[in-house]
């Protein structure tokens, strides 16, 4: 199918972004919090949430459980079911949403009479294996398309806690298992992750009055425990800005000459700042300026200005904190001297699209030099990027990467399939129209 004119976004060689921005709410925290005001007792107000068309997904699936929502631009307020979850009346559809889809199942395991789960054609085709296997190992009853994939149903079951380590890396999987390990009738529920990945989903348990505990193991692990039979009590949810959304204005700002530009108010989870430390080896000039905790959580403001980059390697542990943000690092690296090296990154093919060939297509129709590996990418680095067309395969980290690459590139880069920006950032191409 051909890709349409009104559905592609021109970006131009600039120079100098300057000034200071915000970005929209966390994408991760928006869902949990939807997703733990559904749950609590009492009433829960999301300040700073995600406007957007992943958290709007959460949004949907929670009220037909049987969450009351308020929902204005800045705040939701959530009347809580106390556990008490709706058998839907509506298939649960998750859109292109994948955390939508793996966290809620791991309470519709043990709350939901009868529950069927489905996504968009994106959703559909990505791997549920990971949720399904232990759930089912905690007692779950879920019968799913081809064994693996949405749609999925899932019937009420007793479950009992599991000791749990996470075959891959998974922020997702681990919520799921200690969600459902929350409400399980009996026994503890012991999470074993290899390489620490955002802990969003342990913070806010607590924050809502779940006891769970933490014990670091080796040098990169940690080791989750939950107790069975808790209920979650209503909290206030501040919601900081998305250091996913804001890497693409962060790498805009190191690449483009001449850039100065203060980013405020953005999540600093340390399984989220993995570019920074990365963009740091590569000689970029970024800097956390100002730095608090809230609730559980690091906010902070980030200044970022251009600099001649060097290449870097990425090492596997490094990925899961900095998953989302590979694609613009990979644009990033087209423009410092040197190859930049990314392996252990295979999860990357299971995202919204594969974006490991989706960036190497991309990146070779645009003029760079890089060669696709089967768990990552070498982008050799040529300080210039020519320019060209390419598709975001409604990838919307796919297209903003591709948009960042068009204000460097000699003849600009032409973005197909945009409009799916809508999925985490809507307000993308106003937030850089004020730096220019
Ligand atoms: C997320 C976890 C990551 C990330 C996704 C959001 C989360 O996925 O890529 O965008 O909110 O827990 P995985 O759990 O598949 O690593």
């Amino acid at each position: 199918v051909a890709a349409s004119i009104e559905d592609t976004r021109s970006f131009h060689e600039s120079h100098g972004l300057t000034g200071t921005i915000q970005v929209p709410g966390d994408k991760s925290i928006t869902h949990r919090a939807i997703l733990f005001g559904l749950l609590a007792s009492g009433e829960t107000t999301i300040d700073g949430w995600l406007n957007a068309a992943d958290c709007n997904s959460s949004l949907h699936v929670a009220k037909l459980l049987g969450a009351k929502a308020t929902v204005s631009e800045n705040r939701i307020t959530l009347h809580g079911t106390a556990g008490s979850l709706s058998e839907p009346e509506d298939i649960l559809d998750c859109g292109n949403s994948g955390t939508t889809m793996r966290i809620f199942s791991g309470v519709l395991a043990p709350l939901v009479p009868f529950a069927c789960v489905t996504g968009d054609a994106s959703l559909r085709k990505r791997p549920m294996e990971r949720v399904i296997a232990p759930l089912r190992e905690m007692g779950a009853n879920i019968v799913a398309r081809g064994g693996k994939y949405a749609p999925f149903s899932v019937q009420k079951s007793r479950l009992t806690g599991i000791e749990y380590t996470l075959p891959v890396s998974s922020a997702q999987v681990k919520s799921a298992i200690l969600l459902a390990g929350c409400f399980a009738a009996a026994k503890k529920t012991v999470v074993i992750e290899q390489t620490a990945s955002r802990d969003h989903t342990e913070n806010m348990l607590g924050a809502f009055g779940v006891e769970i505990d933490r014990t670091p193991l080796s040098k990169t692990g940690n080791m989750i425990e939950i107790q069975p039979g808790q209920s979650l009590k209503a909290a206030h949810v501040t919601v900081p800005g998305d250091i996913s959304s804001a890497a693409f204005l962060i790498c805009a700002a190191a690449i483009v000459p001449d850039s100065d530009v203060l980013i405020q108010n953005i999540g600093l989870n340390p399984g989220r700042t993995g570019l920074l430390k990365v963009l740091s080896r590569m000689n970029a000039i970024v800097e956390i300026v100002r730095e608090e905790s809230v609730a559980g959580e690091r906010i902070g403001d980030i200044r970022i200005q251009s600099s001649a980059l060097t290449g870097t390697e990425i090492e596997p542990a490094e990925v899961p904190s900095l998953v989302d943000e590979l694609p613009i690092l990979a644009v990033t690296a087209c423009m410092a001297k040197g190859d930049t090296v990314i392996r252990g990154a295979k999860e990357l093919r299971f995202k919204e699209t594969d974006r490991i060939h989706a960036m190497a297509k991309g990146l070779l129709d645009i003029g760079c030099d890089v060669t696709e590996l089967d768990d990552g990418l070498v982008i050799h680095g040529r300080e210039m990027i020519l320019g060209g067309t390419v598709d975001s395969f409604h990838d919307h980290r796919i297209a903003m990467s591709f948009a960042v690459a068009g204000l460097v590139a000699k003849s600009g880069v032409q973005v197909q399939n945009w409009s799916c920006v809508q999925i985490s950032f809507p307000s993308f191409l106003e937030t850089l129209q004020e730096l220019m």
